[in-house]
């Protein structure tokens, strides 16, 4: 393990970090530019309840299956050394559902927490949650911490973990923190993107470049509103317990026929005259 690299490295992935692979992956890791992936994956984890369903069983088997796919998602992002995965595993309206289904949430991630921990660690995987974890139940607060602790000489991929998360809140709580930071500090000055951007629960990550929703809801509900401003959105009909390796080399292949603009023109395309700004981001 290196501890000498800076995160500005290009960490470029070969294929055969990926061990074993099926005739279709093969076929999309072909087409794959490895070094052209995203810094940041970031995923809305939806429809393990229409999946159970389907098969007549209670929705917390569409949970527990959910959680293969993502194991799958992080390995296999680890080891195609993309810097950043976030995962929306719970967010500020889920305590509406039933309670039963709430607490078996939470069983399932500090199950998770447990059972994968030396699998996270032999992927150099650092561990995040993004979200008012002070408000989570106790024994889930200890596990998020131990496995914060646990990771945190990692230097492989960031894993956030996106729990009792809320976009409007992740703003509130950054500009409460700045407002915090002032008090007693001289006179106010004014609030910048960056110092916002630094004060999120993300602060330090570059944001999303691709999102992904499973189960086609085209809804971007609540989930890291600041950060996705750029990204592209990639939302695919298939379930979550369904989203398999090669639906996820599939969503990086889309990513990578897209165009990302900025909201300036296209890159070495015509031009008379010099961009009038440097873009912001
Ligand atoms: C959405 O499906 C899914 C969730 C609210 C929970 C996601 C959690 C996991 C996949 C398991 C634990 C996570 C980790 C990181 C180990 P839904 O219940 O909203 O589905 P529906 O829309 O079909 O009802």
């Amino acid at each position: 393990m290196s501890h000498s690299h800076s995160p500005k490295t290009l960490q470029v992935a070969t294929t055969s970090s990926l061990g074993p692979v099926t005739p279709e992956e093969a076929n999309l890791l072909e087409k794959l530019d490895l070094a052209r992936l995203p810094r940041h994956v970031a995923v809305i984890m939806d429809g393990n309840g229409r999946w159970a369903q389907k098969r007549h069983l209670p929705r917390i088997a569409g949970h527990r299956s959910g959680t293969q796919s993502a194991r799958i998602t992080i390995e296999t992002c680890a080891r195609l050394k993309i810097e950043a995965l976030t995962l929306y595993a719970f967010s500020v309206e889920n305590w509406r559902r039933p309670k039963t289904e709430i607490d078996f949430l939470m069983a399932l991630l500090r199950e998770y927490l447990r059972k994968e921990m030396p699998r996270l660690q032999k992927n150099n995987i650092r561990m995040r949650f993004l979200g008012r974890i002070d408000e989570l139940p106790a024994g889930v607060q200890d596990d998020v911490r131990e496995a914060m602790e646990k990771t945190a000489g990692n230097q492989g991929m960031v894993l956030c973990v996106a729990l009792n998360y809320g976009g409007r809140a992740e703003i509130v709580d950054a500009m409460n923190a700045i407002l915090a930071e002032r008090n007693g500090h001289g006179a106010p000055h004014k609030v910048t993107e960056e110092q916002l951007s630094r004060h999120l629960y993300t602060g330090g990550l570059p944001d999303p470049d691709l999102l992904i929703r499973t189960s086609g809801e085209m809804r971007v509900s609540n989930f890291l509103l600041w950060q996705i401003a750029y990204a592209e959105i990639f939302v695919t009909e298939t379930l979550w317990p369904d989203f398999a390796r090669a639906r996820l080399l599939e969503a990086l292949l889309e990513y990578q026929k897209r165009e990302r603009r900025y909201g300036g023109i296209r890159e070495g395309a015509p031009s008379d005259e010099k961009p009038a700004r440097a873009a912001g981001n």
